[in-house]
């Protein structure tokens, strides 16, 4: 039986960076279920496909090949062979994600692929809908979230540090309009798991949220 932690969460919570650390802290592997969901995003924007258009983007999914393999520990994503992992960090491709994952023919086509890793790996999984749909019966679940305004100044620097910056107050909007769509959409919507804990990361370090997930899990 494999140990599966679960975190869920708004954009910009810090889900992706605190996942990793606990992730390798005790050797299991980080599953960065949003990273599926953006590869999907950049194919559809490659091909200029809508979005909101369900069947154009039922049609094109059976030629999108989504996988993962790991290099130095570290998830990389493939569309259809290629490794994208460097062209999915824009917010171009966030909101089109954003977009795209609340489609039901989108979404199952992820579940597999997440499930099967949860039950051969001990992972910590990272996303939306992990510890409410994915893997209703991981042993730790984690609601992280933090205020708005928070988020945004992370989002900011983590750009920023990639040169990609644009303006705080767009990435503000972003994020705003990105909770909006994340937790209305009538599937798998962002919400916690009763049986989750929930953390604020506002006032907490990298290494304080870290030590806190590490202390439940023990
Ligand atoms: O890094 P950030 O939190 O901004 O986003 P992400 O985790 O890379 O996910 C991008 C988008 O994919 C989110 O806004 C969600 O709409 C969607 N997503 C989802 O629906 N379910 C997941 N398990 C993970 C991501």
């Amino acid at each position: 039986m494999t140990y599966n932690i679960a975190i869920d969460g708004p954009a910009g919570a810090g889900k992706s960076t605190i996942a990793r650390r606990v992730a390798k802290e005790l050797s299991f592997i980080y599953v960065d279920t949003g990273a599926m969901y953006r590869t999907i995003a950049l194919s559809l924007l490659r091909s200029r496909i809508n979005a909101q258009n369900e069947t154009q983007v039922a049609e094109a999914l059976p030629e999108i090949q989504v996988s993962i393999a790991y290099q130095d520990g570290e998830q990389q994503m493939l569309l259809n062979g290629e490794n994208v992992s460097g062209l999915i960090r824009t917010e171009e491709v966030g909101n089109m994600a954003s977009k795209a994952a609340a489609l039901p023919c989108v979404r199952a086509k992820l579940l597999d692929l997440q499930k099967e890793l949860a039950r051969t790996h001990d992972v910590v999984m990272d996303g939306r809908d992990i510890g409410t749909n994915i893997l209703p019966e991981a042993q730790l679940k984690i609601y992280l979230t933090a205020s708005v305004d928070t988020r945004a100044a992370r989002r900011f620097r983590e750009l920023e540090e990639k040169g990609m910056a644009g303006s705080f107050e767009e990435i503000r909007e972003d994020i705003i309009q990105r909770d909006e769509q994340d937790m209305h959409r009538e599937i798998a919507p962002l919400m916690q798991a009763e049986d989750a804990i929930f953390l604020d990361s506002s006032d907490m370090t990298i290494d304080e949220v870290t030590e806190k997930i590490k202390s439940l899990c023990r």
